[in-house]
């Protein structure tokens, strides 16, 4: 695995590469990242992966100082993913100054995660752009738990048409159903065994509908007593349409179940698809 962190040498090596699969991250990688890359592997020849904390997506109050960089432990299971090029800039590298020309999403970016991150998806969309500018792949993975993002990316991607096919990576969980987080290394052991909860009430709200049951903001609800009487500060559990992550329109559609709460320290995110 090659591995770079200035522009000019990843482009050098890039430019003879074929059909490239990008899969950015933020490190601290767990299986979760792994199996995007190794989806990546049947989309393309060349897989780039990318490893870098983005200030411009964190808020004032986030953890951006102490998220977790585990740079070498990374590395090695980059190399084992069977990843050929590394893209690990620094924030010099990336944003040697003030980066002033940004992506302003429109208005679903205030919604949900949005709603209680201002500034993310502007943060995300602007580093994504200059990530695809610097890489252009032809393909670029992002996985499935960070639902919102991968839609603010697919609108972006095509409404900015950028040659290159978005694709989604389904979400890796724990025996017990926890999603895989580099978050989830926050929780203390006790935290850990309540941590299931989350996906335990997004099953619940999925299949009361599957059953027929309509009524969306009591299943909401109901859920959120649920987990905060188990000691949870749940931010919102939201039924939305899949395509637009819009409120349900009456008859048949595909629906999502989101949902944001926090356990101790750590915010947690999970959702599932009916
Ligand atoms: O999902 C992430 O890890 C980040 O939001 C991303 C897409 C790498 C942008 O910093």
């Amino acid at each position: 695995m090659q591995i770079h962190s200035s522009i000019p040498d990843l482009r050098a090596t890039l430019k003879t590469c074929d059909r490239i699969v990008f899969v950015p991250t933020m490190g601290n990688l767990h299986e979760g990242h792994i199996s995007l890359m190794t989806q990546a592997r049947q989309h393309g020849d060349t897989v780039v992966a990318s490893l870098f904390v983005n200030r411009l997506q964190f808020g004032p109050n986030e953890d951006f100082d102490k998220y977790p960089r585990t740079f070498e432990a990374d590395c090695e299971q980059l190399q084992g993913a069977g990843v050929n090029v590394l893209f690990a800039p620094t924030e010099q590298d990336l944003y040697p100054e003030a980066q002033q020309y940004q992506v302003d999403p429109p208005d679903i970016q205030n919604q949900l995660e949005g709603e209680f991150r201002p500034g993310h998806f502007r943060g995300v969309a602007t580093v994504v752009l200059k990530l695809f500018n610097i890489v252009q792949p032809q393909v670029a993975i992002f996985g499935k738990k960070d639902y919102q993002q991968l839609m603010v990316l697919r609108n972006m991607t095509r409404q900015l048409a950028l040659p290159i096919e978005i694709v989604g990576g389904e979400t890796v969980r724990a025996e017990d159903g926890l999603a895989l987080s580099s978050r989830n290394g926050y929780l203390t052991p006790a935290e850990r065994a309540e941590a299931p909860r989350l996906y335990r009430v997004l099953c619940d709200i999925r299949d009361a509908i599957r059953d027929g049951d309509r009524d969306f903001v009591k299943l909401e609800q109901a859920a959120v007593v649920q987990l905060d009487t188990h000691g949870w500060r749940t931010d919102y559990v939201a039924v939305r349409q899949q395509s637009d992550l819009q409120l349900p329109l009456a008859g048949k559609q595909s629906l999502v179940v989101l949902a944001a709460s926090r356990l101790g320290i750590p915010r947690l995110i999970d959702n599932i698809e009916i």
